[in-house]
């Protein structure tokens, strides 16, 4: 039993409640891209470097899990990228671990 259940609203408001696996070393935005919950070509551009904030999306249930910190990449790429919110993180940074099992997020609009 390696699977987690994300729920992740995307662009146009529509919820999602998706199983994420913990061993393949995916991560939100991944994840996103699997399910095809963005349009082809509106996330991960980078790839997942934390250069381009395409996959910045809205934590709605921070206190519910056990979200890694920002790492200095990312607070750096918010810092830079529009819609940043308080509860604003790059999805390609936050890994599909057993901690974040329930994560609630709202993908941010494309900018
Ligand atoms: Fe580019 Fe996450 S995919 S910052």
């Amino acid at each position: 039993m390696s699977d987690i259940k994300i729920t992740i609203i995307d662009r146009e408001g529509k919820s999602h409640e998706v199983d994420a696996p913990t061993d393949m070393n995916m991560n939100i935005m991944e994840v996103v891209r699997a399910y095809e919950l963005a349009e082809e070509g509106t996330i991960g551009i980078c790839g997942g470097m934390a250069m381009c904030a395409s996959c910045q999306c809205y934590v709605l249930n921070e206190k519910d899990v056990n979200l890694p910190e920002k790492n200095p990449d990312e607070e750096a790429m918010l810092w830079e990228a529009f819609n940043v919110k308080e509860n604003s993180r790059l999805g390609c940074q936050i890994h599909i671990t057993e901690e974040i099992n329930g994560l609630i997020v709202e993908l941010a609009p494309e900018s």
